[in-house]
């Protein structure tokens, strides 16, 4: 195994510092396929909030495939707001999208705020992962969509990944427990699907 260079990933549960700036610009381009896939499992509205946005290469895809949609970023990392806010600065001029500095389990929006709402790579990270997906239910609007897109997956994991893992103290859940974690929030029409070559996970789930 190569070791993992922790120095350039050290941030990515709240990425910092130049090396977390590398990181979530490297994530924009690197996540592409891992997006493409979780959309393919839900169908996207018109209001729309990405949950551990990074630097928002997700919401700008959106963007340009919605182009009625209203789209929303949050992300406890001041570096990533910052970053998405300045990648994307022609869509939040014109009002189609805002960044805010905020993360589960405390949104700020009200009740059934949004239609649509997701998060990749990012539930690793949250404090409590059933309270966190609990929040994202509360901000749906009944019948509102929700999908999770992760490339860590319990149980899955090769030897370089679980280093990180272990490093970094991320929780993956395995395929059950996933599905285990949407139905506890409140979820329904969950499916949790593996992508066999890359062993991707993706739930989905609605209001
Ligand atoms: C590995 S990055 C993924 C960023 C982006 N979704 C992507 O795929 O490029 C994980 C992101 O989740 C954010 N994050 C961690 N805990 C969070 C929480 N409780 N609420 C919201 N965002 C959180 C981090 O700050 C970081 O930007």
């Amino acid at each position: 195994m190569t070791e993992p260079d922790f120095s350039k990933i050290e941030t990515a549960g709240c990425p910092a510092g130049d090396a977390g700036r590398d990181m979530i610009l490297r994530m924009n381009r690197e996540h592409g396929p891992l997006r493409a896939w979780g959309f393919a499992h839900i169908p996207v509205g018109r209001s729309v909030l990405d949950v551990g946005c990074g630097a928002g290469a997700a919401l700008r895809e959106l963007a340009e495939q919605y182009p009625e949609a209203a789209l929303t970023g949050c992300d406890i990392s001041p570096l990533a707001i910052e970053t998405a806010t300045a990648l994307n600065e022609d869509l939040v001029k014109s009002g189609r999208m805002r960044f805010l500095r905020c993360g589960v389990p405390d949104l700020p929006f009200g009740d059934g705020a949004f239609d649509t709402a997701f998060s990749v790579e990012s539930l690793y990270f949250w404090p409590d992962q059933v309270a966190g997906l609990r929040e994202i239910r509360r901000v749906l609007a009944p019948g509102g969509w929700f999908m999770t897109a992760l490339e860590m997956v319990g149980g899955m994991m090769n030897a370089r990944q679980r280093a990180i893992v272990e490093h970094l103290k991320m929780v993956c859940p395995t395929r059950g427990e996933l599905r285990g974690l949407m139905l506890e929030a409140g979820f329904a029409d969950v499916t949790v699907e593996l992508e066999p070559e890359r062993r991707w996970l993706c739930a989905a789930g609605r209001k």
